[in-house]
């Protein structure tokens, strides 16, 4: 597994007004939406093309389009839906998926309780979307279903990423093509397993919930 933070001014700026509590929902949703599309542009340096020809108004020539078979987006629900038009907005090309997946409060392992993707992922590049990598459960559970459906490239794109989810996907995913894009590993998981400094819950600041 790789890990490549962002480094940029512009994924900064917002990154700080997201975690800003005065932040309120509708300014919150655009600016995670911004956010994605700048992490996009990093996680899709490898996005597979293949060379077209065109004709310009002045000569022939020849380009690259995004190549087949399409890349695949899967939100993760609830959170990762704020993520999905950032992302597809960059890849216009892309099928989307998606999964819903829980933590089961008595076993605190991550259940996947609704999948609506291709049972058939060979060959395909796949972005698997979730603000918060915080223990890293979901996601680890989520990426083994997208490998064990075929998918032979995963990026993870996620707004924060604390450094023990960070761990758990390193042990977890070892020796898999398996990518994480963010714009910052944060200091520490609290006692609640909320990302310190972080941003709060992802989905209630998106969604408005109290
Ligand atoms: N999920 C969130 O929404 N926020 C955190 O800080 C950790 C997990």
């Amino acid at each position: 597994m790789r890990i490549h933070v962002v480094d940029h001014p512009l994924v900064a700026h917002k990154l700080t007004t997201l975690r800003d509590k005065r932040t309120d929902s509708p300014t919150f949703r655009r600016l995670a939406d911004e956010l994605v599309t700048l992490l996009a542009y990093e996680a899709t340096r490898d996005v597979r093309t293949e060379q077209v020809d065109i004709e310009t108004p002045v000569t022939p020539t020849t380009g690259v389009k995004l190549s087949h078979p399409r890349p695949l987006v899967v939100p993760i629900l609830r959170a990762g839906l704020g993520m999905l038009d950032g992302m597809v907005r960059l890849l216009p090309t892309a099928e989307v998926g998606f999964l819903g997946m829980i933590r089961n409060e008595e076993t605190l392992k991550a259940e996947t309780y609704a999948t609506r993707m291709p049972e058939d992922l060979s060959g395909r590049q796949v972005y698997v979307l979730d603000p918060m990598l915080a223990t890293g459960g979901t996601l680890v559970a989520a990426i083994r279903e997208l490998i064990e459906r075929g998918a032979d490239d995963v990026t993870a794109v996620v707004l924060l990423a604390a450094p023990e989810g960070v761990e758990v996907m390193e042990r977890e995913l070892a020796g898999t093509p398996v990518t994480v894009v963010t714009a910052s590993v944060d200091e520490r998981l609290n006692e609640n397993g909320y990302i310190v400094p972080g941003l709060g819950d992802a989905g209630d600041r998106m969604y408005g919930t109290v």
